[in-house]
């Protein structure tokens, strides 16, 4: 579409743009309905100039909608919809979200967007990868889009937040504050391929962390189908990279998309805000 108001510069062939040209912090509607356009059309946003302050990332946040909720992980005590996302110059060990996911798969409604605001970046590295889940459900044969067709997965966040999770076994991987618990090991169901909203198009939604197998199939048996569709859907070219300067703020849209943290910096520190906007069931 013709943009009027924002610059958009697609970042790569399958995903991401980045704007310019806009005042986040004073943003009129029209400027706000073309960024709403242009995350439909990118599905992953990237602000180079977006020095936000707290208030103002959740002023923004709430102009796409009401915040999501945020279980296992603290959010800031007097902005209890902000997770601060953190790794210190001196830890060595995980970051948060270093494998690819879709945030929060494991809730009945997940988040529909995602946004992160940099707040200390490392010099280089900590950059994040999205991946493209329309271009790789496009891409499937025919013969696996009619297997898949009406199947669904269930997603967990037991291996994560679960009382087996990798948190439990070893409460200082991060010093991020992670509850996790006994909600962390409960189970349900999404379809494998979910339909945009939106967009009307049809998405993979199935990701490595919080998807344990296919509903009705043992782990055994759903490992080779799941192993296939996340090799399948994170290949080089649907992806992008996001490179944060240290005002940058990306937005996220997890119902057509994986992303992954690159834990690449040690030796440097990374702090992010991060807010998410409330889901609708996958269907
Ligand atoms: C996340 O997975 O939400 C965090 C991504 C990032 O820190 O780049």
């Amino acid at each position: 579409m013709a943009y009027e108001t924002i610059e958009v510069r697609p970042m790569a062939g399958a995903l991401g743009a980045e704007i310019a040209g806009v005042d986040l912090t004073n943003l009129g509607n029209q400027a706000f309905s073309e960024i709403h356009q242009a995350l439909l059309d990118h599905q992953v946003l990237y602000f180079g100039d977006a020095p936000l302050d707290d208030d103002q990332l959740e002023a923004f946040t709430l102009r796409f909608g009401p915040f999501g909720d945020t279980p296992f992980v603290a959010c800031m005590p007097d902005h209890p919809n902000i997770i601060e996302v953190r790794k210190d110059a001196d830890e060595s060990g995980i970051n948060f979200g270093g494998r690819w996911h879709s945030d929060f798969s494991f809730q009945e409604t997940p988040p529909s967007l995602t946004l992160l605001n940099a707040r200390t970046v490392p010099e280089a590295g900590g950059d994040t990868l999205y991946a493209d889940m329309y271009s790789a459900y496009d891409a499937l044969s025919d013969g696996m889009k009619t297997m898949l067709e009406g199947r669904r997965a269930v997603h967990s966040a037991r291996r994560s937040y679960g009382t087996g999770g990798r948190f439990t076994a070893n409460p200082n991987l991060t010093r991020m504050t992670v509850h996790p618990s006994k909600e962390g090991d409960a189970e349900l169901s999404h379809p494998i391929v979910r339909t945009h909203p939106e967009t009307g198009r049809k998405a993979l939604y199935v990701n490595a962390v919080y998807t344990v197998r296919l509903e009705g199939m043992t782990d055994a048996e759903s490992a080779p189908i799941l192993d296939y569709l996340y090799a399948h859907s994170t290949r080089p070219e649907f992806t992008c990279r996001v490179r944060w300067g240290e005002h940058g703020l990306a937005i996220w849209d997890n119902r057509c998309t994986q992303h992954y943290a690159v834990n690449d910096y040690h030796g440097q520190a990374r702090l992010m805000h991060r807010t998410t906007c409330a889901g609708t069931k996958p269907v």
